[in-house]
């Protein structure tokens, strides 16, 4: 690999996206994590269905009106909205995201996130799980107002490090956000956690781990 910026994708990738709901499962029931992923998925589709009809709206309010529907979905009281909404600034990262970082960080290499979410929200994130020192840049769509898997999005690192697509390793967990990332040019590596399978949209990834310490042997 010629990679000269690793570049990570933020939810799903290096922070677990259920951590807010599997923290309220007491509350919640055994229904939590069906809950969590309704609500992922509701939350991808309006940024899809968003950016298709010209609707912009940042990444925080698409994540509670996600969930305002998914809690009606779920019969979930009203009184747990602020309460998730909260947790969700915080997510947790995966177990390995600390070491593989400062690992990483060692190598004469750019560590940047490229995400959907706000520019403010990817600055708590990393804070509240001390990961701030490790990042170069932490990249928002909101520099370019268009949701993943748009091009223009892949682009913002491309431009800002004025380097070759194929010189960034993208890290995603999202399969569509691989095929976005790859199609774009980047070498998209897939970080597959939960043995899915991968989307049939014209780009399959030459490189798929099982988690991010994994990606250490191929840099
Ligand atoms: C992100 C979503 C796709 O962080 O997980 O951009």
């Amino acid at each position: 690999m010629n990679t000269k910026a690793v570049v990570f994708d933020a939810y799903g990738t290096l922070f677990d996206v259920n951590s807010a709901a599997e923290k309220c499962k007491d509350k919640i029931g055994d229904k939590w994590e069906a809950f969590a992923n309704f609500w992922r998925t509701t939350q991808l589709e309006y940024t899809w269905l968003r950016s298709l009809m010209k609707r912009h709206k940042d990444f925080w309010q698409i994540t509670g009106d996600s969930l305002d529907k998914s809690m009606k979905v779920f019969n979930i009281d009203k009184s747990m909205k602020k309460e998730l909404l909260n947790l969700y600034k915080v997510l947790s990262p995966y177990p390995e995201v600390n070491e593989v970082l400062n690992n990483l960080k060692k190598k004469n290499l750019k560590l940047a996130i490229l995400s959907n979410g706000t520019p403010s929200l990817l600055n708590e994130l990393v804070k509240s799980n001390n990961l701030s020192n490790l990042f170069d840049d932490l990249f928002s769509i909101e520099e370019v107002k268009v949701y993943k898997p748009d091009s223009k999005v892949y682009e913002i690192p491309v431009k800002k490090y004025n380097i070759k697509p194929n010189e960034i390793t993208f890290l995603s967990a999202n399969t569509w956000d691989v095929s976005g990332g790859g199609n774009y040019g980047y070498n998209a590596v897939w970080v597959n956690r939960n043995k899915s399978q991968f989307d049939n949209l014209d780009y399959h990834p030459k490189n798929e781990i099982g988690n991010l310490s994994q990606l250490l042997d191929k840099i």
